[in-house]
């Protein structure tokens, strides 16, 4: 190869460009749901390690053909599992450039143009969640890290004022400090408790009501019983299974009275704050330390678009900072190396920075409505089928269904077969995929609806080919 060739790019780049511009083409006609199993996959990807390098389009053209059938089309209107969106045309192609660009985003003498992407995405944010103005950020890989990066914050504070300094000393020793959380919350909090240390016996679980929310007299018994402890709450915008909102008015006050962190996890629920038909769900959500968000779910984004964001800037730095010889500080620029846990990174702040641009406060209102009435008029729509129970409407992006058994003394074990064996026989039929999930002991169907390109017509689409897998489950009983 010679690096010198003008043209040592163009051809591997259009024919990228050919195979991406026929999976975008043909996306709604191909099963919404990978059909190839793990072993295919392995058996067409495990060529052997080459002794000699492989011109580039020979590498392209392999592995577009050795991926087929293990791709989920999430870039449909189809795909309502997990908590996944697809990728609006601006950041998909601002994510291309990224690429092109190869920008080191660890420091804005290394990447001024990506780093000030970043800072306007960042100001736009705090903007649209409606968070104090002067809230930092860092851009992370998703909400798991952007948990790390809140939670470092939350420790440096919480055991700074017990006189503790954890960055210095570390946790040996440290003041006892305990997490508590409610009973909904995602499991990426407890892997975050995890990694900085602070051991998952130190988080005390709260029961939450039958609206998914902690209530205040449950938060108020923990925080009396361990008063004497560094103390982090952690609360929900949008949980998993039913998108409950904690009542922040009420419980963050309580926390700070008590001299406790309040971190929100809104993977995606904080973007109901850009409604305004669902922003009061958001209440009071201003009022605490700090908050966890995506763009790869509800603003569609490509992946690694995680976002933290902390109302107490000094603890961000003390946690995350670090300065090495070499490096050179811009006097008034924002570094991101202050605020994230990477060094090296991509430059992700340019795909955000064009979802933002591309949909404009209206646009992502409009696309938070719409998802919402598609996951309810799914949801209606799916629960209304003769075998189908709707288990939990939603009142946000997400809702539970059931397929219960219909075998005479069918136990709750049956039915919980029989829905997993449901939603695996809708998935086969490559028209539409949904997850699964266990709420209240019991499996369920989730319907989560995330993607920008969710219309009417997919959701019928969608209904339609439960019906006829409930019809034919029916005939063969
Ligand atoms: C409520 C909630 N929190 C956290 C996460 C983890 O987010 P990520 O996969 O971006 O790390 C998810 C993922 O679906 C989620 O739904």
């Amino acid at each position: 190869m010679n690096p010198d060739d003008p043209a040592l790019f163009d051809a591997v780049l259009a024919r990228a460009g050919a195979h991406a511009q026929r999976h975008l083409e043909t996306r709604n006609a191909q099963p919404i749901g990978a059909t190839a199993s793990v072993e295919d996959l392995r058996q067409r990807l495990f060529h052997p390690l080459p002794e000699k390098g492989l011109p580039p389009l020979n590498v392209i053209d392999d592995l577009v053909r050795d991926v087929t059938g293990g791709l989920h089309s999430m870039n449909t209107g189809r795909f309502y599992g997990w908590v996944n969106g697809g990728t609006l045309p601006a950041a998909l192609a601002a994510d291309i450039l990224t690429t092109v660009w190869d920008q080191n985003a660890a420091m804005s003498s290394v990447a001024p143009a990506a780093c000030m992407a970043e800072e306007v995405a960042g100001e736009w944010l705090k903007e649209l969640f409606g968070l104090p103005s002067q809230t930092s950020f860092a851009l992370v890989t998703g909400t798991q890290m952007a948990h790390v990066t809140g939670l470092a914050a939350a420790r440096h504070c919480v055991l700074a004022r017990k006189g503790w300094d954890v960055e210095a000393r570390g946790l040996n020793g440290a003041p006892p400090l305990r997490i508590l959380t409610s009973s909904e919350r995602h499991g990426s909090l407890d892997r975050a408790v995890r990694l900085l240390g602070l051991g998952r016996d130190n988080i005390i679980v709260l029961p939450c009501g039958e609206d998914g929310r902690l209530a205040p007299d449950t938060l108020m018994g923990a925080l009396t019983e361990h008063g004497d402890d560094a103390l982090i709450v952690s609360l929900q915008a949008g949980d998993l299974n039913i998108g409950a909102f904690d009542d922040y008015a009420t419980l963050v006050p309580l926390a700070h009275a008590a001299g406790a962190w309040v971190h929100v996890d809104g993977a995606f629920g904080l973007w109901a704050a850009c409604s305004p038909t669902h922003r009061d769900r958001t209440e009071g959500l201003h009022l605490a330390d700090s908050w966890s968000t995506d763009g790869h779910k509800w603003l569609n984004t490509p992946y690694d678009s995680g976002i933290a964001l902390i109302a107490d800037p000094q603890a961000h730095r003390a946690a995350m900072t670090y300065r090495a010889s070499y490096m050179i500080v811009e006097s008034d620029a924002r570094e991101p190396m202050d605020y994230g846990p990477d060094w090296s990174r991509r430059a992700r702040g340019f795909a955000l920075y064009a979802a933002l641009r591309e949909l404009g406060r209206d646009g992502i209102a409009e696309l938070i409505d719409r998802c919402c009435a598609m996951a309810a008029a799914l949801v209606r729509g799916i629960g209304a089928l003769n075998g189908a129970e709707i288990a939990c409407m939603p009142s946000l992006n997400q809702g539970l269904l059931r397929f219960p058994s219909s075998k005479p003394g069918a136990t709750q074990a049956d039915h919980d077969a029989r829905t997993d064996a449901v939603v695996t026989a809708i998935n086969a039929t490559g028209e539409a995929f949904f997850g699964g999930t266990t709420w209240r002991g019991q499996r369920c169907m989730r319907v989560s609806v995330c993607g920008w390109q969710t219309q009417a017509c997919d959701v019928e689409r969608a209904i339609r080919a439960v019906a006829r897998v409930l019809q034919q489950a029916d005939q063969a009983t």
